[in-house]
């Protein structure tokens, strides 16, 4: 017993010291036997409470380690064959119901009280193994191939050519493919680039700043990357090393998006944007991680690393609904609040490939952050391709394939690719365009840097896009956010920009609606809420101008993909935050579904907020039920001093009406808050049967609730579920000691000398009774690393069943064969001798030359392309969650 106290003991304080390190020595998963779960309990003046959990729950519990970069949060093992796993799950973690709840159940009441009732115990968040979904190039039409070929046929020999000529003389550029990279000079079709040459004239190429890109790998032997990889802001989650290799035969993603902003100015593939600063690569799509280590992924290094660019998310079929768990959230989070020495670190999403599918990046729990920017693309004759997904979180555009044409970037194994694409590749320039925009003014903090985005970028297709003039006086555009990344013209805009003050924000209330509508043929219906906000509410939370808006909804639905969502702003705007979605079938509707807009940008926030919910025409059989909504402003402060750290698990609401009960004492509602009748004459959708005069107001607040007044519009209603009143919308519960603490680093480094001590002396006692792990792992890891490229999955049928919230098919993914060296080479070539065309044989794009017989690979292989992307798109398994 005392033996095995002091082993459980050593485990801990090893593993704890390592991750403090920032090591990362996880223990090896494994999914096929063991469910894991992260539990956040308060060790910020003393490990008792987390040491008193493990030893209550010896033998079924097993503590595995810290969440790599997150005080008090640890990932626990459970074995499948515990009876105690019936009824684990998440508790007090913002999951909505039909994720595993930990559940009191007959017989097992002791058990729930015991986990639930521990000491410091703040949540418990279940976690299934996942896979993130590489935004993949998508295949060409027939259209586009024939596009394609007149592109090939196109004299390169002409006037267009001189810019080129010229930056690759005054740069002293020797790059082979250089001249191909049409997204920094277009010959081509001018003016379709992202313009930076001026600032590279300048000398700004991104020195002193780094960008990790969190993705599949990164070659660091390649050639072209070489010089500028970071390995201190680099890990490998998949295999738990330190280096991101790029081990699976299909593991080539990350390396062509990373050659896009850090390729070196060589003689070697092309120049990345940001071509003087650092690259960092973070491994983790390249197999099933769970919530806690993609939560350390998008933190790691963050001493190190500046950006990182993400060209992945939840699987963009149009029919999926997926968001990060709260370990993610509050690692997203902790990341702007303590990144960039506390300014900062910028999060940048490509905005989905599910365009032909009608997705949305508003389903996307990623893109849909305040803390990423969502980039959407362009193609190389401006215009926009079809993949790319619009919605109210994209904040900008820039270049990626289309019209036949892709990104020509490196790749893996010293080749170079012509054949990047999707919005995969349009995310990592706009990452290299910020590398240049942090090295001009290293001051920006990760909202000023969205301000200078919004200021700066130049709108495009304007005819197209639905442009709306925005309170900024720049214009808005849900496909193309505001407008396309202008490198120098965001340069030097950046270069005199003020720092804006520090964030604050505003919750309103949730508003309890209830009301049904159902879908006929010819009619669009329409529930229509009014929220009301006056100048004192924004005052009493010292929010003086609106950037983000977020709004949490909850909505049942019998065909989640007839659900029509917009807002209107008092300012006028519109925000279409649930678009339809043809293949999305669901049931589950929106259950605590947080939608995001950049749209209001610079708004006062004060006035009538409209918030619709409608039916799709024909729209029969399809039943809407309103049930709740919550409006959430975040802007910049009105007095800086007055600011606070953000904590995702507050709620605010709460917390401001006590401070406007306060203020206002016995004052009832005052008569001005609530909106009376509300004309509904919305030119583009109309409203079916007549509406209700009656002003509802919020049925939530007994007491005072001088806001949230609703004015209530809408056809019919009814009243089944209702979510219960004042909690926040989004499940964030708050525990009774967890109020506002925000936790530095300093108490874990006083932790980590108390337990340096013990500690030291019972590692070298554990070390003496076991045979030294690490040697042997390492040794491991050096011959999985030179011989033991995995194989991709067999996805022949992977293809989900309609089941929008899949988890990983761990049977298929154990099962995977291990092939010999040869079939692994047979593999390889077999893949990548379409995709991949060699540098040194390859005949280049020459300048002044004629295009010649050396072409016609690369042709062939971009004609191909179909069936390669099939393949690979269906090879990418499943989405998260
Ligand atoms: C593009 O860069 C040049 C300098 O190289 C600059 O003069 C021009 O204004 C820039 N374009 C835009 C739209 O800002
Ligand atoms: C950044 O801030 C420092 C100190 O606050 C100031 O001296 C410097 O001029 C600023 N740099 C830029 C580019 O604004």
């Amino acid at each position: 017993m005392l033996l095995r106290y002091i082993f459980s003991l050593a485990t801990f304080v090893s593993i704890v010291l390592a991750s403090g390190q920032q090591s990362a020595r996880i223990p090896k998963r494994d999914y096929e036997n063991n469910h894991y779960f992260v539990v956040d309990i308060d060790t910020s003046s003393s490990s008792k409470p987390l040491k008193d959990f493990i030893q209550s729950h010896q033998g079924d519990f097993k503590f595995e380690h810290q969440v790599v970069g997150l005080d008090d949060h640890y990932v626990f093992s459970l074995r499948k064959d515990n009876a105690i796993s019936e009824i684990m799950g998440s508790y007090n973690a913002g999951q909505s119901d039909d994720d595993r709840v930990l559940h009191k159940r007959d017989g097992f009441e002791d058990v729930y009280d015991k986990v639930v009732k521990s000491n410091g115990l703040r949540s418990i968040s279940w976690m299934e193994p996942k896979r993130l979904k590489k935004r993949l190039p998508v295949y060409v039409t027939e259209e586009e191939a024939q596009d394609f070929d007149s592109v090939k046929r196109f004299e390169a020999v002409d006037a267009s050519q001189k810019p080129i000529v010229e930056a690759m003389e005054k740069l002293a550029i020797n790059d082979p493919i250089f001249p191909e990279q049409w997204h920094i000079i277009n010959p081509r079709f001018p003016g379709h680039d992202i313009n930076v040459t001026g600032l590279w004239y300048e000398g700004i190429t991104g020195e002193g700043i780094v960008t990790a890109i969190i993705d599949d790998g990164l070659d660091y032997d390649s050639e072209d990357l070489k010089a500028n990889f970071n390995k201190d802001g680099s890990w490998d989650f998949n295999e738990n090393t330190n280096l991101p290799f790029p081990r699976l035969f299909d593991d080539y993603h990350g390396t062509r998006c990373a050659g896009e902003i850090g390729a070196v100015k060589n003689d070697v593939c092309g120049v990345g944007v940001a071509y003087g600063g650092k690259i960092a690569g973070i491994r983790i799509l390249s197999g099933p991680i769970t919530s806690d280590q993609e939560a350390s992924a998008l933190m790691y290094g963050l001493k190190v690393n500046d950006i990182y660019s993400c060209s992945w998310g939840p699987t963009d079929d149009g029919r999926t609904l997926s968001q990060p768990d709260l370990t993610v959230k509050k690692a997203m989070i902790k990341s702007v609040q303590e990144g960039r020495d506390g300014k900062g670190s910028v999060y940048v999403f490509a905005s989905g490939n599910g365009g032909r599918a009608m997705d949305s990046c508003n389903f996307d729990g990623y893109t849909n952050s305040i803390y990423s920017i969502t980039v959407g693309a362009v193609d190389y004759k401006g215009l926009h391709p079809t993949y790319a997904e619009a919605c109210s979180a994209v904040m900008v555009v820039t270049y990626s394939s289309g019209s036949g044409e892709h990104i020509h970037t490196t790749d893996i194994k010293n080749k170079c690719s012509a054949a990047h694409g999707g919005t995969s590749a349009a995310a990592p320039i706009a990452a290299g365009v910020f590398q240049l925009v942090l090295q001009m003014n290293p001051n920006l903090t990760w909202r000023d840097l969205q301000y200078v985005c919004a200021m700066s970028s130049v709108p495009i297709n304007e005819q197209d896009g639905n442009y709306q003039v925005t309170a900024l006086g720049r214009k808005y555009s849900h496909k193309y956010g505001y407008g396309k990344l202008d490198a120098y013209a965001i340069g030097h805009f950046a270069k005199t920009w003020k720092n804006v003050k520090p964030q604050a924000w505003y919750y309103s209330d949730v508003i309890t609606v209830g009301e049904t509508i159902e879908g006929d043929k010819e009619e669009t219906k329409v529930i229509s809420k009014i929220l009301s906000i006056k100048e004192d509410d924004l005052k009493i939370v010292n929010l003086e101008r609106v950037e983000h808006i977020t709004v949490t909804v909850n909505i049942a639905a019998t065909l989640r993909g007839k659900v029509g969502m917009r807002l209107t702003s008092p300012f006028g705007i519109i925000s279409d935050l649930a678009t339809f979605r043809p293949v999305d079938n669901s049931n589950a509707g929106f259950k605590d579904w947080t939608f995001m807009s950049v749209a209001h940008w610079g708004e006062s926030g004060i006035g009538d907020w409209k918030v619709e919910v409608f039916t799709s025409t024909p729209g029969t059989g399809s039943i809407i039920e309103f049930q709740s909504f919550q409006l959430r402003l975040f802007g910049e402060s009105i007095d800086a001093e007055k600011t606070e750290v953000y904590d995702v698990t507050k709620d605010y609401a709460a917390e401001r009406r006590d401070k406007q009960s306060e203020k206002e004492g016995e004052i009832g509602v005052d008569p001005h808050h609530t909106s009376d009748v509300i004309s509904l004459s919305s030119t583009s959708i109309p409203i079916a049967s007549e509406q209700s005069t009656s002003v509802t107001k919020a049925p939530i607040d007994d007491e005072v609730n001088p806001t949230g007044s609703i004015a209530s519009t809408s056809t019919t209603s009814s009243s089944s579920s209702f979510i219960s009143g004042s909690s926040s919308a989004t499940g964030d519960v708050e525990d009774d000691e967890g109020k506002t603490k925000h936790y530095t680093s300093d108490h874990t480094g006083q932790y980590f000398m108390a337990l340096a001590v013990v500690g030291f002396l019972v590692v070298i006692i554990f070390m003496r009774f076991h045979k030294s792990p690490g040697s042997s792992r390492r040794r491991r890891r050096r011959e999985e690393y030179e011989f033991d490229i995995i194989p991709g999955e067999d996805y022949t049928d992977s293809e989900d069943d309609g089941n929008e919230e899949d988890s990983l098919d761990l049977g298929r993914y154990n099962n995977q064969r291990r092939t010999s060296d040869e079939e692994r080479d047979r593999l390889y070539d077999e893949f990548n001798a379409d995709t991949l065309p060699s540098y040194e044989d390859d005949g280049m794009f020459k300048i002044g030359g004629e295009e010649d017989e050396d072409h016609k690979p690369e042709q062939k292989h971009t004609k191909e392309e179909p069936s390669e992307e099939v393949n690979t798109d269906e090879g990418e398994g499943q989405s998260s969650k």
